[in-house]
């Protein structure tokens, strides 16, 4: 039978809680009772296991990671970034794949904090309401990532999207663009909300009106099925361009637009968001808005690490994108 904590109490003249104060370092004991304690420890083989040590210290040195899709290698890439950032400092990571659901996203914050995890790396997909939220969280340490948390008071990490939209638009504008859709907006999340507030403002600057705008999601299938929608408007030029509000959008959208036989840049530019790592090799290579979905997860992890050491007041973090030009952008063919 191992060796248990009760043993190594009863060899030494102390009680249990002595003992985990001298495993633990949390409380003050008197050198000669911890030498009395190690004494024990040393004359019965007591070997402290990882749960027993967390157990003493109030903390298993684990943190919970929702994302929406680890399929899709943007957050494959955020996911390495915190878990570089935690085992670097003792943690572990458990990851919990939301699949953009709300009732996962509360199924894995409740499982989460049953397994008593230090802290929350919260990636949202599919936020649930306020108060519901209010009472997963409470006094649990989390971390916004990616996507904002409405109703509640944390730190948070995410890009700087209203840019990202803000550059996409000129970037086309520049192109001779004037007619455009956006695709893949979710109003529910921030994210797309501010990539469309962005690119919008500054596309009714320059054109005196808004782009039209193609309701969706994050995914492959959304992008297919807005520009299979957008087919007869692009063949008629009255879209010439296409803004997809992450690259999966965009990857799905040109493969359907190839299938029509249109010319993806020359009948219509399309640009995404994200430069995960199948847009280089895209057909053709995609132009995007970069952000750097590794760094946004080190960021994270680092911020709700330095909160669980009792430093640092809340922050919020916003990360700058960048526009990347490779091919699947060209001048408007209504500006020839
Ligand atoms: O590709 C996934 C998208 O969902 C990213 O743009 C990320 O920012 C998230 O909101």
């Amino acid at each position: 039978m191992p060796v248990s904590i009760a043993d190594v109490a009863q060899c030494a003249g102390v009680s249990r809680t002595t003992v985990s104060h001298v495993l633990s370092g949390n409380r003050p004991v008197s050198e000669e009772v911890a030498n009395r304690v190690r004494a024990a420890m040393t004359e019965l083989g007591y070997v402290p296991s990882r749960t027993a040590r967390n157990l003493a210290r109030g903390s298993t040195q684990t943190v919970g990671l929702l994302v929406p899709d680890i399929s899709n290698s943007f957050f494959a890439d955020l996911a390495k970034g915190v878990e570089a950032a935690c085992i670097e400092n003792g943690f572990n990571v458990l990851l919990c794949n939301t699949g953009w659901n709300r009732e996962r996203e509360v199924f894995y914050l409740e499982t989460l904090r049953s397994r008593a995890v230090d802290g929350v790396l919260y990636a949202s997909g599919a936020t649930p309401a306020a108060s519901t939220l209010a009472e997963l969280l409470a006094g649990l340490p989390v971390v916004a990532v990616d996507e904002a948390l409405p109703g509640v008071t944390v730190s948070s990490v995410s890009s700087d999207n209203r840019q990202g939209g803000r550059a996409a638009a000129e970037h086309l504008l520049s192109l001779g663009h004037r007619s455009a859709a956006v695709i893949g907006v979710n109003s529910e999340l921030a994210s797309s909300a501010e990539r469309l507030d962005g690119f919008q403002r500054q596309w009714k600057k320059a054109t005196g009106q808004r782009a039209m705008v193609i309701e969706g999601s994050f995914d492959e299938d959304s992008g297919a099925r807005a520009a299979r929608d957008l087919i007869p408007a692009i063949r008629a030029r009255e879209v010439t361009a296409i803004f997809a509000t992450n690259d999966l959008n965009a990857l799905g959208a040109m493969t359907i637009l190839r299938e029509a036989g249109i010319g993806v840049p020359h009948e219509c530019s399309v640009i995404g968001f994200d430069d995960f790592i199948a847009a280089r090799h895209a057909f053709p290579p995609l132009t995007t808005i970069r952000q750097d979905a590794t760094l946004m997860g080190t960021k994270a992890a680092q911020a709700l690490l330095t909160q669980l050491s009792g430093e640092g007041a809340r922050r919020h973090t916003v990360l700058p994108v960048e526009l990347v030009v490779r091919s699947s952008t060209a001048e408007s063919p209504s500006a020839q």
